[in-house]
């Protein structure tokens, strides 16, 4: 039988989700669980495990990046791509909608670590503790709540900006993007993974990229390529964890732009 819960969130769908208490565990364990945590020894594809940390080692170039680089996460959800970008760069800045999400990140960035819960089955538990890996300089990152399709005019230019999963859960992802150019510095790296999951609760169909001819991908290249060149295109699978027997396995397409001088 269904709880009151369930019903609850079945109508609790659109950016609101990510308030919730279940998806905050997802995120915690999809940005800061090992194969052991998300798996527990089932079989299953670790290679999907860490998506966040495999995002910003496989698309930033690290050799383009000077010793005062600011780095912009948006969509940062609980932070763990903006810890990743602080290996690098001397200030990082991440936003998100959600202010559950936010605060989370925030005592993560304070404390280093947090003890929670994942879900088993039913309401069975096992405690989970997430973690920033102690030699990133945690005092580097930063995070705020605040919406991508709005940003405040005073957050400036940065020299590496990351939009992961983001795309398709905003309402209009083609007024987004034709935002960047003013957010890179040129020479900057953009740095995109989406898996062009479209969702009517957070895209209306008519804001979709792409059509029924041509994918998503034609449309973002189009929109992109008179401010910025394409230096990396990869395949980026990640593994979000409902509960111990129960997974979303996607496969995001992540690219690296950098901006035209
Ligand atoms: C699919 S999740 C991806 C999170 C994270 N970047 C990752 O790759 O794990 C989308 C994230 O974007 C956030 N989000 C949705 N709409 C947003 C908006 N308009 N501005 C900022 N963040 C937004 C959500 O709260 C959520 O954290």
């Amino acid at each position: 039988m269904r709880s009151i819960f369930d019903f609850f969130f079945a109508s609790f769908l659109g950016p609101e989700v990510y308030e919730s208490k279940r998806l905050l565990a997802e995120y915690l364990l999809l940005h800061y669980g090992s194969g052991e945590d998300l798996l527990n020894g089932l079989p299953g594809p670790l290679e999907a495990v860490g998506f966040p940390q495999r995002t910003v080692h496989e698309l930033l170039d690290p050799s383009r990046i000077s010793p005062t680089a600011r780095a912009l996460d948006l969509g940062c959800a609980v932070g763990a791509s903006a810890f990743e970008l602080a290996r690098h760069c001397h200030q990082v800045k991440g936003i998100d909608f959600s202010q559950k999400f936010i605060s989370t990140a925030s005592i993560l960035a304070v404390q280093g670590k947090l003890h929670t819960h994942k879900p088993i089955e039913g309401k069975l538990t096992a405690s989970f503790t997430a973690q920033v890996p102690p030699e990133i300089s945690r005092n580097r990152v930063t995070f705020q709540v605040g919406d991508a399709m709005n940003l405040p005019a005073e957050l400036g230019k940065f020299d590496v900006v990351l939009a992961a999963n983001l795309l398709c859960r905003l309402p209009n992802p083609q007024r987004f993007l034709k935002s960047l150019p003013s957010l890179v510095h040129p020479g900057g790296q953009l740095l995109l993974t989406t898996p062009f999951s479209w969702l009517e609760e957070f895209t209306p169909q008519s804001a979709w990229l792409g059509s029924k001819d041509s994918p998503g991908w034609e449309a973002l290249k189009e929109t992109l390529f008179p401010h910025f060149e394409l230096e990396k295109k990869i395949d980026l699978p990640f593994l979000i964890r409902e509960h111990a027997r129960k997974f979303q396995y996607g496969i995001s397409l992540g690219s690296r732009w950098i901006r035209r001088h």
